[in-house]
């Protein structure tokens, strides 16, 4: 058994911040190298990282890695995916796990095929609090379970390829409703209970958006969901919301409700009349009463999550539902079906999970 994981980034920005933020606390993986198109010399002085490329390829074919972590545009995650597995390297993939149902069905595939580990990465089920309220459901805390709504919005995305559908492969709803999703495909779904129905509404992108008319993706969607035993849920996404990223989950049972809030729920309560540096993500005003994020990246789960791959490749052990490929593809195809529902202007029918 490896002691110590070497892990190759893809990506030097913001995603790649909190992947390397992760490893940096770990004492079983070493960053050796990181690729991108650009932000190489920040990124490899912030963390140490010995090694930069600006082509992937070119850091999996020389690297000898065990593991890369991709946190590249969306419409990458498939060709980098497949050419890390063909060179038997696992992957850990960022939301969404790619752009096309097809293309998520090939990762899946090929990773099944050539016997590499593809690791999806949906921080929210790491994040402290939603572990805690899996706990609680787990011990009866509000009964049978009927109605949960859960939601990541805020006020717009900063990455260019993030506002173009076809780099994105979709708008906010692909691009962050992936998040409430999947989660609830994890606690809601599983074998015996799988997704039966959507409806989805959303605006139509470009200039049928309601804010950001560069954008060709939609830039506010809210779906539905029916699983076969009855319950319903609703994910929401948009890029309307001023103030800071705002996630928050809702669940209501037989015996009871819980209510979390993921970003704003910070121990700290600050009023500055000079304004502070940084409160939490995608405020743009700090200035007067603001509840700044003690570690952010923990809270959110991105810690948690990368020790967990890691032990999966060290323990060789495929990763749970939910964080696997197979949970990656389900909420694409599910968030395809959304896309349809609201093209169509009818309930979609099928068995997602
Ligand atoms: N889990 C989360 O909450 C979360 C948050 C943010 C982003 N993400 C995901 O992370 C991924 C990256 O998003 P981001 O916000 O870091 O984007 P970003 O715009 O901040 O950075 C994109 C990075 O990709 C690199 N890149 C572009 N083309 C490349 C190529 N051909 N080869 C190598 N590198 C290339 C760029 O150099 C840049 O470093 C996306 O899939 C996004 O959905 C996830």
């Amino acid at each position: 058994m490896k002691d110590k994981v070497r892990v190759g980034i893809v990506g030097s920005k913001f995603a790649a911040d909190f992947h390397c933020d992760a490893y940096s606390r770990m004492d079983n993986a070493d960053v050796v190298a990181v690729a991108a198109l650009d932000n190489l010399e920040q990124i490899s002085g912030k963390y140490g990282i010995p090694a930069t490329y600006e082509d992937y390829n070119e850091m999996i074919e020389k690297e000898n890695l065990d593991l890369v972590s991709i946190c590249a545009p969306n419409f990458l995650h498939h060709p980098i995916v497949l050419a890390a597995s063909a060179a038997g390297v696992h992957s850990i993939c960022e939301k969404p796990l790619a752009i096309s149902v097809e293309q998520a069905r090939e990762m899946v595939e090929v990773s099944e095929r050539n016997n590499t580990k593809l690791f999806y990465a949906e921080d929210w089920l790491h994040a402290p609090a939603l572990i805690r309220t899996e706990a609680l459901l787990a011990e009866g805390a509000v009964g049978e379970i009927l109605f949960v709504k859960a939601k990541e919005v805020h006020n717009g995305t900063h990455s260019p390829f993030a506002q173009n559908k076809e780099t994105c492969g979709g708008g906010v709803f692909l691009h962050m409703g992936c998040h409430a999703v999947t989660w609830l495909l994890y606690i809601l779904g599983q074998d015996d209970n799988p997704v039966v129905e959507v409806t989805g509404k959303m605006t139509g992108g470009g200039e049928q958006n309601f804010i950001h008319k560069g954008n060709t993706g939609e830039d506010f969607g809210m779906g539905m969901m029916r699983f076969k035993k009855g319950q319903f849920a609703f994910a929401e996404s948009n890029y309307i919301t001023q103030g800071g990223m705002d996630d928050k989950i809702e669940i209501y049972g037989t015996k009871g409700v819980i209510k979390v809030d993921l970003t704003f729920s910070s121990a700290v309560n600050c009023y500055s009349m000079n304004g502070i540096a940084y409160s939490i993500e995608k405020a743009d005003i700090n200035v007067g009463w603001t509840k700044p994020a003690v570690d952010e990246f923990y809270n959110l789960g991105y810690v948690t999550e990368m020790e967990y791959f890691v032990d999966c490749v060290i323990q060789d052990r495929q990763p749970k539902y939910g964080v696997d490929g197979r949970a990656g593809l389900a909420t694409v195809e599910i968030i395809q079906a959304f896309y349809e529902s609201n093209e169509k202007g009818k309930t979609i029918y099928g068995e997602w999970i």
